[in-house]
């Protein structure tokens, strides 16, 4: 199975090679990969910054334990959950299902109802938590679909979350940060990828009941 092999390739990167950039199309493909991600209901809450800007990396940096991948890497990926999930998100979903999938708005109307029975009753935490588990959804198609394509990719939760959300301005798009990743090419000199991967015994991470 080729996803077994690109799982086994790919490791978290430490060091990138600030040299190289990754191509636009290749970039497409990572973007529609974490587009394509399941999502609770379909809902997507949430959205991804994709960072170039030096100036931005370099204050961000030593809000992310002073991790090198952050100024090094090709693209640093911001995936920000968002913080409210209100009425009108909904709705929103439900047009635009009706406009993909060619189907009468009025038939999704119990679809609709029962959907905001269990969203909107969710407390203000419990909301955050439930979206920000979906971008992590969209953090493992990135690094599957960079494991396929042979670019080398860090998740990364080593940084300050008040002080992303005030340099990119997130709140007051009502965003939080989730998860970050940095994508790129590794360096040679990037002991890590000599490593042997860790992993539990298959038979204590699983229990057929
Ligand atoms: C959610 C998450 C957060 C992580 N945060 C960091 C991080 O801040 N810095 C880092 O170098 N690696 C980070 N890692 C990488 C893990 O340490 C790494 O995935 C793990 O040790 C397994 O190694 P492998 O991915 O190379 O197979 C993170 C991984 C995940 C999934």
């Amino acid at each position: 199975m080729q996803l077994l092999k690109n799982l086994a390739w790919r490791y978290a990167t430490k060091k990138f090679d600030s040299k190289k950039r990754i191509s636009e199309s290749d970039l497409e493909k990572i973007k529609e990969a974490i587009s394509l991600s399941a999502s609770s209901y379909g809902l997507q809450t949430y959205k991804v910054l994709i960072i170039e800007d030096t100036e931005i990396r370099k204050r961000l940096q030593p809000k992310s334990w002073g991790q090198s991948q952050i100024v090094d890497a090709s693209q640093l990926i911001v995936f920000c959950n968002y913080t409210k999930v209100e009425e009108n998100v909904i709705d929103d979903y439900l047009k635009l299902k009706a406009d993909i999938q060619e189907l009468n708005i009025d038939d999704l109307k119990g679809y609709g109802d029962f959907m905001k029975s269990k969203i909107l009753e969710l407390t203000d935490n419990a909301t955050k938590n439930w979206t920000s588990k979906q971008a992590y959804i969209g953090l493992a198609n990135l690094l599957v679909a960079c494991a396929e394509l042979k670019i080398d990719a860090c998740p990364m939760e080593g940084f300050e979350p008040e002080a992303y959300d005030e340099i990119l301005g997130l709140s007051e798009k009502g965003l939080s940060v989730a998860v970050i990743a940095t994508i790129g090419y590794r360096s040679e000199e990037d002991l890590t990828q000599h490593s042997r991967k860790v992993r539990k015994p298959i038979n204590k991470l699983f229990e057929t009941i």
